[in-house]
């Protein structure tokens, strides 16, 4: 199968070219290959490359000739530096999205498979004792300042207990990024209507491994700790380190994606079919800081009580239906995936440049 990757230069990207080639599909990447993402030159492609923007009606259409599914990474990632930023955020993964739908619409390519991410859930889900399922309203400074991080019931104040989050549990975007991952999900439900097409949002968790960037506020919380090691600095864990997270690696997503790939002509037509992608095994971001700095062989990781405000305190996922659905089963480990990672390479940064 001919696959159009965008945002095939990047991160995840690269691993699903690696991943669609050993499959023996055949992908072609488009990639702007974004500063913010790209300080230097990447490594050549091993694939046809078109080095275009996703929002350049011609070069899309010209990507997708002969194309039989596309595989949409493509997007600016991480919380970015402050509002100011969010023109760049909608641009280019939303504007991106409708120009690349628009394109299938007009060619007939009728396959879609997009990262989505768990960030379109804001808080993940939780429990009273009381109340039952609840969702906190949004976390405010004063209560994060004098280190009330943990989300308490809306109804009592009860402290709550974290749970594992469904893909039917109601999305709650809680910053500039998450609102346009969602949209995103929206305007490909609405192209899958409109043209009978078949799309699957892959909400991916936090997704870790090799060659992911190193420290930008673009980067995920890994990559600002294995950044860290590598200067041969302490990680500078926020909050109490107690947040939980799914940590799943990068090429268990990767494998996700050719599933999803491959199964996406058998799904229902007409609607968009999400499914979370995580490793179902939650770990604390202090658990994670302290199992790369032992791996990495560095200074114990420091927790600092610092907060962003964009930043939601648990998200774990329930990835049931992914493994029903299309047979996925994770096989990296939380262990063996950060010793590897404490190992591996990561991709250049602005200040390495
Ligand atoms: N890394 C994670 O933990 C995570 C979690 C959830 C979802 N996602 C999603 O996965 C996808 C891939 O993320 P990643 O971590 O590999 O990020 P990345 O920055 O490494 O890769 C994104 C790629 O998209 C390209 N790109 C961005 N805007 C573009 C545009 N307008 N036109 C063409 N190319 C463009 C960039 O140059 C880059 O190569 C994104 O859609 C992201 O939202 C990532
Ligand atoms: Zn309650």
């Amino acid at each position: 199968m001919r696959v159009l990757v965008t945002g095939g230069a990047g991160f995840i990207g690269s691993h699903i070219v690696t991943e669609l080639l050993s499959a023996g599909h055949e992908p072609v990447v488009l990639d702007a290959l974004l500063p913010s993402a790209h300080p230097t030159a990447p490594a050549p492609s091993p694939v046809e490359f078109l080095h275009a923007d996703v929002r350049d009606p011609r070069a899309v259409r010209s990507a997708l000739d002969g194309v039989q599914a596309v595989c949409h990474q493509a997007a600016m990632v991480g919380l970015g530096k402050d509002f100011a930023d969010a023109p760049d955020y909608v641009g280019c993964n939303d504007l991106g999205t409708a120009v690349l739908l628009a394109a299938m619409a007009q060619t007939g390519v009728r396959r879609l498979v997009l990262a989505g991410s768990m960030v379109v859930y804001g808080e993940g889900r939780y429990e009273c004792p009381a109340h039952g399922p609840v969702r906190p309203g949004p976390r405010r400074a004063e209560d994060l300042a004098a280190g009330r991080f943990e989300p308490r019931c809306p109804v009592c104040g009860a402290d709550l207990a974290p749970g594992l989050v469904r893909e039917d549990a109601p999305v709650d975007p809680r910053n500039v990024y998450a609102t346009t991952k969602l949209a995103q999900e929206h305007l490909a439900a609405s192209w899958a209507r409109s043209v009978e097409g078949t799309a699957v949002s892959l909400r991916y968790h936090n997704v870790y491994g090799p060659g992911m960037p190193r420290d930008t506020p673009y980067a995920g919380v890994a990559s600002l700790f294995r950044s860290a090691l590598a200067r041969g600095e302490a990680p500078r864990v926020f909050e109490d380190g107690g947040q939980l997270r799914d940590f799943v690696h990068v090429r268990d997503v990767a494998a996700a994606d050719v599933l999803a790939l491959e199964a996406v002509a058998d799904l229902p037509a007409g609607v968009l079919t999400p499914y979370n992608v995580g490793s179902g095994e939650p770990h604390t971001v202090g658990e994670m800081a302290a199992a790369l700095a032992r791996a990495h062989g560095g200074p114990e990781p420091l927790v600092t009580g610092e907060f962003r405000l964009g930043d939601v305190r648990h998200v774990t996922a329930d990835s049931t239906r992914l493994r029903h659905d299309l047979g996925w089963l994770p096989e990296v480990g939380f262990a063996e995936g950060m010793e590897e990672f404490a190992r591996a390479g990561q991709r250049a940064s602005a200040a390495a440049v």
